[in-house]
């Protein structure tokens, strides 16, 4: 049993004249208005000062001795369920600051997922209404927290020219946004802030858990917020990590044709503003086979229920754990949490129904997988998909533009590192 020190660190303490209990706020999530201050008074702190922090651990199981430590980012520990807590409140932030967002206003976002999960819980805790474009894939479990947070939800039901529902939920949203007074669109796609959420919190983070012995980083793709902003800071602050790309087979994101794809949270029709793919290393397509199997090794053999695209990142991550070997580290980002997909990732019936036989979740047949996955393109040479259109088909909102313009304006007058500078005072960057 390992010993209980006899002098915990305090993470909390009572003011001098014992008025006021105060809350040990970590260096990784201070990065804020007032880079000085590690206490906060616990009277003072919201559930959106609960984002981010997340906890790192190792996996224990689907390693060997002779691999590389497998680290994970566990971002289900969001108090939104998911790591889009991170860019929903940074977005929301800089609207407010910037008066975009003003008291009592609406936000209207597209979104069959985590990203209208989050809006939609700080909308509920700081009193704006919620408006949610989903799609008739969201599933039950989605509609269900997003009506526990009061959101409301809008039903798309007509599919765009590549057969999902992404650009016409992105169209309708936009129209809604002109026509309900004091309406804000957060626009996880095309906002710059979603990346830039990573940079200045996710990145941090992981730097000061790992310091400089991390060796590779594997993320997920989507809107390329993730990957983006977490390239993005360790390319500046730790140039030898590799940077690792993962995406779900059919998906445009690292070039090539698109087809519809399976895995939920992953994917786009075309390589997304927010992600550079100049700063990724290698990137992978994953199968849904694969990457459901790992999400049920991951939960039978490690205990950890991870949402579906973190069976993705983990099985890709665990063949640079078994390449690199004893000494390496890589790190993973485990997006969410596997209690949103017990209806599909961890239901027999439902991966029968999609045409799946996983067998028994098996270690040993989860390597076997890993070490046979080959990278879609490698070194430099991915080339980013641009759809044909995109900029006439899908119009950005004005915020947006904006946004992204008082977002590059500051990283031109502060050089490339002014994004985590709190003492900039930036617009975007608090
Ligand atoms: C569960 C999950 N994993 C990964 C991603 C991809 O992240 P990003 O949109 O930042 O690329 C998403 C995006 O919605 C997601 O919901």
């Amino acid at each position: 049993m390992t010993a209980v020190s006899a002098e915990p660190f305090p993470f909390s303490h009572f003011s001098a004249d014992a008025t006021t209990l105060y809350r040990y706020r970590s260096a990784a999530r201070t990065p804020g208005p007032e880079p000085g201050r590690a206490w906060q008074a616990i009277s003072e702190v919201r559930i959106t000062d609960c984002i981010g922090s997340t906890p790192l651990f190792a996996l224990q199981n689907v390693v060997g001795p002779s691999d590389g430590k497998l680290l994970v980012k566990w971002e289900r520990s969001n108090p939104g369920g998911s790591i889009k807590d991170r860019p929903a409140l940074h977005i929301v932030d800089a609207a407010e600051r910037l008066g975009l967002l003003r008291p009592g206003g609406t936000m209207i976002e597209s979104s069959s997922g985590n990203f209208g999960i989050s809006l939609a819980m700080i909308g509920a805790a700081r009193g704006y209404r919620v408006i949610v474009l989903v799609d008739p894939k969201t599933t039950r479990a989605n509609l269900n927290v997003l009506n526990a947070f009061g959101a409301e939800t809008i039903v798309v039901d007509e599919p765009d020219d590549t057969g999902s529902f992404l650009k016409t939920r992105i169209v309708l949203a936009n129209q809604l946004a002109h026509d309900i007074d004091g309406a804000f669109r957060p626009d996880q796609v095309f906002n710059l802030l979603n990346s830039h959420a990573h940079y200045r919190s996710t990145g941090p983070e992981l730097l000061a858990e790992c310091g400089q012995r991390l060796d590779v980083l594997v993320g997920t793709a989507s809107t390329g917020g993730q990957l983006g902003g977490l390239s993005r800071y360790l390319r500046e602050r730790a140039p030898h990590v590799s940077i690792i790309g993962v995406d779900a087979e059919g998906s445009a994101i690292f070039g090539g044709p698109s087809a519809p794809y399976l895995i939920p949270g992953l994917g786009l029709g075309w390589t997304p503003a927010n992600l550079d793919l100049d700063l990724i290393d290698a990137a992978y397509k994953i199968s849904g086979e694969d990457c459901f199997y790992a999400c049920r090794v991951l939960a039978r053999c490690e205990g950890v229920l991870a949402g579906a695209s973190s069976g993705a990142a983990i099985i890709t991550a665990l063949r640079y754990a078994i390449e690199g070997g004893q000494g390496s580290t890589v790190v993973c980002v485990l997006s969410d949490g596997g209690d949103r997909y017990l209806d599909s990732v961890y239901d027999d019936d439902w991966l029968a129904a999609e045409g799946f036989e996983l067998g028994d979740p098996v270690v040993a047949q989860l390597r076997e997988r890993a070490l046979k996955l080959t990278a879609a393109q490698e070194g430099g040479d991915l080339l980013p998909t641009v759809a044909p259109g995109i900029g006439e088909t899908l119009e950005v909102p004005a915020t947006t533009t904006e946004i992204n313009a008082v977002l590059r304006r500051e990283w031109t007058e502060q050089g490339p590192r002014s994004g985590d500078s709190a003492e900039t005072g930036s617009a975007c960057g608090r």
